[in-house]
């Protein structure tokens, strides 16, 4: 977990400079809805066509640009790697989407997993972490679920422990529910599930555009995020500690050596473009720690970057929870706090104007904010939220600025 005080330390960004990589920032459009998707800098755009227009070539042919686009797609795989802090542990396997990943994971690991065998799902989970392990019941596994509060949406450890058996194999759970915004204690759940002899399979989707990403502190088995909401192509991205990757059968084709990771798990490849832009995202995060872009962003670059991102993001959703708070007609779904321990994802209900009336109005206004269940479907009926309407929710990245978010508070203020 993000330690806030490191957090709090982080040098700050320089937004000009930050919010000038972003063209499409350049529109009179108000950005709050950056869990749904996040704007790409210029230098993963460009390189992304760059290597259409030069490059676009398959990959492992002996001829110059096939062995450019290879070592586009290798290096590519070993930054995502960088990013998780995965090097040395294990590998980063890439696809088009977290949901796809989750699925091809579960598919492999319903191939190993014994009838009888359980695994747990936390009423938290977006769809894409829940579903997939859902239809493993199909094949006599036993399901079970990690039920949230009803009131707070939370999902304790004493429920945790509640459910974990010596047949428990898998834990599925996000690290922040993309409704609440509440970052969990990784470290602590998957030690708690290690001791039960299972493993986790952390969603990491909402948590990491806004702090670092750190596998080998955390111990986890598997992480996935999308790496379209972290400022870059619209890929999901899954790592695996190789242990965990020994054990499970290859999906891609049959002849591919066992060793041959994480392309035994990439069914049919990662797109390359992609790659491409993956890559580049690199250079971004040097730009916002101030370092040379020219050069391959290191781990303590990604560290720094993410931790400034995060600490740019804290007085903004500081803003907008005592705005709410302060609202005696508005029920916050989640922490009612902006500090440091929850993400700049929020979400609420109004007493009386419905998600859908109040999200309409604020974008008619110019500020883009979303309403609906956010495929947090299962959580919303733990809450008791109505699901074809949902919760209202804002959620921001590091180029926001507080004169954004003031006007947001003045059009909500109306609004509401
Ligand atoms: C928390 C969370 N998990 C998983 C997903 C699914 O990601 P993808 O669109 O890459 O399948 C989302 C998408 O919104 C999400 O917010």
């Amino acid at each position: 977990m993000s330690d806030p005080a490191t957090l709090s330390a982080a040098p700050a960004l320089d937004l000009d400079r930050v919010r000038a990589c972003f063209p499409a920032l350049d529109q009179p459009t108000i950005f709050f809805e950056n869990a749904g998707g996040s704007q790409v800098p210029r230098v993963v755009a460009d390189a992304m066509r760059d290597y259409m227009l030069s490059t676009y070539v398959q990959l492992n042919a002996p001829y110059e640009v096939s062995r450019r686009s290879t070592a586009v797609v290798n290096d590519a795989h070993a930054f995502i790697n960088t990013i998780m802090n995965g090097h040395g542990i294990g590998h980063t396997i890439l696809s088009s989407s977290s949901t796809t990943l989750c699925y091809m994971l579960a598919d492999a690991y319903g191939r190993i997993l014994a009838p009888g065998d359980e695994v747990v799902v936390a009423d938290t989970a977006h769809e894409a972490n829940r579903g997939p392990w859902l239809r493993l019941a199909d094949r006599g596994i036993v399901l079970k679920h990690w039920h949230a509060d009803p009131a707070t949406g939370a999902c304790t450890m004493d429920a945790l422990d509640a459910v974990l058996t010596d047949r428990t194999r898998i834990v599925a759970f996000p690290q922040v529910s993309n409704l609440l915004g509440e970052i969990v204690d990784v470290p602590a759940i998957t030690a708690r599930v290690h001791a039960a002899g299972a493993k986790v399979v952390v969603d990491g989707v909402a948590y990491a555009p806004h702090r670092p990403i750190d596998v080998a502190a955390w111990g986890v088995d598997w992480y996935v995020y999308s790496t379209y909401k972290v400022y870059g192509p619209h890929m999901g991205a899954l790592f695996g500690r190789d242990e965990a990757i020994d054990e499970l059968p290859r999906p891609n084709h049959a002849f591919l050596p066992r060793d041959m990771v994480p392309y035994a798990f990439e069914l049919g490849g990662a797109n390359h473009e992609g790659c491409a832009g993956l890559l580049a995202l690199g250079r971004y995060l040097s730009i916002v720690t101030g370092r040379d872009e020219s050069a391959p962003a290191d781990r303590a670059t990604v560290v720094d970057a993410f931790e400034r991102m995060g600490a740019a993001e804290l007085p903004l959703q500081s803003r907008l929870m005592s705005y709410l708070s302060s609202r005696d007609d508005v029920r916050i779904v989640g922490p009612g706090h902006g500090e440091a321990s929850r993400v700049a994802t929020m979400s609420f209900r109004h007493a009386t104007r419905s998600s859908r009336s109040i999200a309409e109005s604020v974008c008619a206004r110019g500020v883009a904010i979303r309403f609906g269940h956010m495929y947090a479907y299962a959580l919303c009926r733990r809450m008791g939220i109505d699901t074809s309407d949902g919760v209202v929710r804002v959620s921001l990245a590091h180029y926001n600025t507080m004169d954004e978010m003031d006007r947001l508070i003045a059009v909500l203020d109306e609004v509401m």
